[in-house]
């Protein structure tokens, strides 16, 4: 069984490119909605969440986990390996192939400000952005709209302007929760901007870690620490098999 865990909503972006690949596998997602959004708590907070959702899942049953969280993985990551015997799975910043694929040599990163603030996303941009020019965007009050189940057309448009404006040609959605805006990015951004979400090559990532391996029979179980009414609505928009029964608070 596959555990799937985010801040709140957004790491069903990754569970969607999760199941696209690997329809047969047993999930479990987490969604820590009443602590989110961790985009500005300090470490030692986000690192004492992810621990309290890892025992969760694999209290649960889980043999591996995703940490479909640019901002869990940046904080927490080497924490969970270091205490966990299961694999974990983290979200790279996807600056290497926004860095090829940009003509213009701009690429615009949105993200949280503490993804930006990790050594994870600094080490990746030297490693591959030199000679790119990169525009670092924080979207501050994007997560908490998603978590709303709302599209905050104004600060999307503010944002994207900002780095087109400046040249980019290419959008890195730095943060799970920013592929549920996706359409209204592209929109703002105008057809010759290329936007790269990181999610497809995170699950096809889970799946060699998983190597091919598919523990179960399809069953898919969600919990939130906050409110599921929003957790429904997007998971079941990606699934629409799945019942009411198959969402439950939990309190961690
Ligand atoms: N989905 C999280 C991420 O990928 C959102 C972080 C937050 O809660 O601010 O970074």
């Amino acid at each position: 069984m596959v555990g799937v865990y985010d801040s709140g909503v957004g790491g069903l972006s990754v569970w969607k490119e999760l199941v696209a690949l690997m329809p047969g596998q047993d999930y479990v997602y987490v969604a820590d909605s009443a602590h989110c959004p961790y985009g500005e708590k300090s470490p030692e907070y986000i690192v004492g969440r992810a621990d309290a959702v890892t025992r969760l899942l694999l209290e649960k049953g889980a043999d591996a986990v995703v940490v479909a969280c640019n901002t869990a993985t940046a904080a927490a990551i080497s924490y969970l390996r270091a205490s966990y015997q299961v694999p974990f799975i983290g979200m790279e910043p996807a600056v290497k192939p926004a860095a090829l694929a940009s003509v213009s040599g701009v690429v615009g990163v949105l993200a949280t400000a503490n993804t930006f603030k990790g050594s994870l996303y600094r080490d990746t941009v030297m490693k591959y952005a030199s000679g790119i020019t990169v525009i670092e965007k924080v979207g501050r009050g994007l997560v908490e709209a998603v978590e709303k189940g709302e599209i905050p057309r104004g600060l999307v448009r503010r944002y994207v302007d900002e780095m087109v404006g400046e040249g980019a040609d290419v959008i890195v959605l730095g943060c799970t929760h920013y592929p549920f805006l996706e359409d209204e990015i592209s929109r703002c951004a105008g057809p010759s901007v290329r936007i790269v979400n990181p999610a497809p090559a995170v699950a096809a990532q889970t799946m060699r870690v998983l190597d091919g391996h598919v523990s179960g029979t399809g069953t898919r179980k969600f919990y939130s620490t906050g409110d599921t009414a929003v957790l429904r609505s997007l998971a079941t928009g990606i699934d629409p098999s799945l019942s009411p029964a198959d969402f439950e608070t939990i309190s961690i």
